[in-house]
């Protein structure tokens, strides 16, 4: 599976098309897997009620999965939605559905707006900025803080600590028990704080849970922190990723409709959000009784990844499947934001994150352009994949065949932003 460079996606991918739907493939750590890359049988395994997503639910055999390393446990302090099935699903999943409706997330729309003209202000004024840490970042942190009523200075302390908690490196590190350490504190003062001053924000509803015995302690901060990890961690890979699909060369002409205002914005942003999925083969689940996928036998107890971009280049269903194509249509609709029961309740908050960044960047600097080589940029890789960096110009525009004037020649290294510092709580990682 591919780690760091951009490139090495689509030749894995390809290859795994040709082989089948459903892989046996070894995960980080020696654990044998299966990996769902089909997007029909994708589709079926996110509906299949026999794959869970709570371990404690296997009975027998558990084929040495090491229940300490389950990579989503490691990223929030406390139970939450995503670790849970059935019942216990929907009663966490019914807690979150006011603050994710068209109403709630029409209220969202200004401070996106807000948080993304401030951002492009600063590349404005420097030439240019990370799409990471200087646009992604500050759009996801905005987001965040309104959902759970927070100050900015709060969240962004969450949101760091969030970032880290969300490392590859085992939950059992020193680093990682101190960041949940710290993570259970600054939720338990937020939780107090709602608790103080209740508000229609997330925070407030979920401690009104808690009170009522509709979620234990462990959920409550479980959901919160959650919430934080899953607003933040999928809005840092979307944005940049889909900037990235849109400065390739074939996806000019895209390029150009968004940015001269003839394209189908919503099409345009759609298609490339299939390109930009982030859930790579981070989220397990475990087959709570033998079964059959895509044409292979998973015993009980086996892990089963999901990996939602390689289902959305299935040659099978997407012609052309590289390309940015406003134009496609059918029922064939991208599994981005998941599908089933799990479906990301955030899909229509992240759309309009993802919307705005590109649409506004794009015509604010129509001659955008990457300050490094695509070589250059790196992955980072647990739940999600992402880049750990994206710097880019902000170049002038010479239609569609001009190339950066800004990019350093080579052999010149890579061109540095002044002010750009990486992510809070990621330093020195790659
Ligand atoms: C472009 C941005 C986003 C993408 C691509 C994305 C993608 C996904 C995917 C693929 C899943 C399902 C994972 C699985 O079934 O294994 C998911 C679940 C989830 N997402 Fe998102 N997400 C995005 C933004 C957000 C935002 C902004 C929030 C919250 C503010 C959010 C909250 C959640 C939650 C709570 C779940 C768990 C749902 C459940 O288990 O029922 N997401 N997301």
């Amino acid at each position: 599976m591919p780690g760091t460079a951009e490139s090495g996606a689509r030749q894995v991918y390809e290859r795994l098309h040709d082989v089948g739907p459903v892989h046996r493939v070894t995960l980080p750590g020696g654990l044998a897997a299966w990996a769902v890359t089909g997007f029909d049988a994708l589709k079926a395994a996110a509906r299949d009620r026999r794959l869970v997503h709570d371990p404690n639910r296997v009975r027998g055999a558990w084929h040495g999965v090491p229940v300490r390393r389950y990579p989503l446990d490691g990223v929030s302090v406390g139970r939450h939605v995503l670790s849970a099935d059935a019942d216990d699903h929907a009663r966490l999943r019914r807690l979150l559905r006011p603050f994710f409706t068209p109403e709630a997330v029409a209220l969202c729309a200004p401070v996106v707006r807000q948080a993304v003209d401030r951002a492009l202000d600063r590349f404005a004024e420097r030439g240019g900025g990370d799409l990471v840490a200087d646009l992604a970042l500050p759009v996801a942190t905005a987001a965040v803080a309104h959902l759970l009523g927070l100050s900015t200075p709060r969240t962004q302390e969450l949101v760091a600590l969030s970032l880290r908690l969300s490392s590859s490196a085992h939950p059992q590190e020193p680093a990682m028990t101190a960041a949940a350490a710290a993570m259970t504190k600054q939720l338990t003062a937020v939780v107090a704080h709602a608790r103080r001053r209740p508000a229609d924000n997330l925070t407030t509803a979920l401690l009104a849970a808690y009170r009522g015995g509709a979620v234990s302690r462990n959920e409550l901060l479980g959901s919160l922190s959650f919430v934080v990890f899953a607003a933040v961690d999928s809005t840092l890979a979307v944005i940049p990723a889909a900037v990235l699909q849109l400065l390739a060369a074939p996806q000019r002409e895209v390029r150009r409709s968004l940015i001269e205002g003839t394209a189908d914005e919503v099409s345009v942003v759609e298609d490339t959000i299939r390109l930009a999925a982030p859930f790579t083969y981070g989220v397990w689940r475990f087959a709570a009784e033998p079964l059959s996928l895509g044409g292979q036998c998973v015993d009980a107890g086996h892990p089963v990844v999901l990996c939602f971009p390689a289902a959305n280049v299935d040659p099978r269903v997407w012609p052309a499947a590289w390309r940015v194509r406003p134009d496609r249509s059918g029922p064939a609709r991208h599994v981005s934001f998941g599908y089933g029961p799990h479906f990301c309740p955030g899909a229509k908050l992240g759309r309009l994150q993802v919307r705005t960044a590109l649409v506004e960047l794009f015509r604010r600097f129509p001659g955008l352009c990457l300050a490094v080589g695509r070589e250059e940029l790196l992955c980072h890789e647990n739940i999600t994949r992402h880049f750990v960096a994206v710097p880019v110009l902000t170049g002038p525009y010479r239609g569609s065949g001009r190339s950066c004037p800004a990019r350093p020649a080579a052999g010149g290294g890579p061109a540095v932003i002044q002010g750009t510092k990486g992510l809070p709580g990621q330093e020195g990682r790659a």
